[in-house]
């Protein structure tokens, strides 16, 4: 029973210090970000926009507002949908689910270029560098939409990843 205490107490440790690290390494590399910091470039939204016109509109509308049976990709209704998830959930949504008659038929990174576009057009600002097409890289950026409470969740994301810092020091050096 000790013993198995002792070795949750060690995995414990070691998967703290491992997270503090991951964790760490991110905000050194970029700090917790929100579709609110400029993660896509206008040239890529306006990829997106005729892609989204070829595969995406005949459904869910010219203007993003939603057709017969296909909901809203833009305003109120679709952000309270995804507001405080993380830019992959949305964008492995798109990736595995649409276009809904053939989800193959649009590749990774054209889908990352629909999904600038779809930004664009909830009035999120454009940026300096492109949005990606890799997923583990669109964890890192939250959707929020409301700036107030971007800034509060990030602000909330550096604290607890401080907190885990001491917490993993203070474990490590009893
Ligand atoms: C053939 C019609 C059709 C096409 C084309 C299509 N969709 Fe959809 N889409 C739907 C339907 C229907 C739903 C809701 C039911 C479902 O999930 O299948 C949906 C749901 C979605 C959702 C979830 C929205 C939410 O808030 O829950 C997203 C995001 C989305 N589509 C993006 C896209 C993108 C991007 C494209 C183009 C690459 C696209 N869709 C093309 C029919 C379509």
């Amino acid at each position: 029973m000790a013993g198995t205490i002792i070795g949750l107490v060690a995995i414990g440790a070691v998967y703290g210090t491992l997270c503090a690290q991951q964790t760490k390494v991110v905000l050194a590399s970029m700090g917790p970000r929100s579709v609110w910091d400029g993660v896509y470039t206008d040239e890529q939204a306006k990829r997106g926009e005729q892609l989204y016109h070829l595969r995406c509109a005949s459904c869910h509308g010219d203007k993003l507002t939603g057709g017969e049976s296909a909901p809203p990709l833009a305003g109120g209704q679709f952000l309270s949908n995804w507001s405080g998830l993380t830019l992959d959930v949305l964008f492995e949504r798109i990736r595995l689910t649409m276009p809904s008659d053939n989800p193959a038929k649009v590749g990774r990174i054209p889908k990352a270029d629909v999904l600038a576009y779809m930004l664009s057009m909830n009035r999120f600002p454009s940026g300096k560098t492109e949005l990606q097409y890799k997923t583990e890289l669109l964890k890192e950026i939250l959707i929020e939409a409301n700036k107030q409470q971007a800034n509060v969740t990030r602000q909330r994301v550096l604290d607890s990843a401080r907190t885990s810092e001491r917490m993993t020091k203070a474990v490590l050096l009893r």
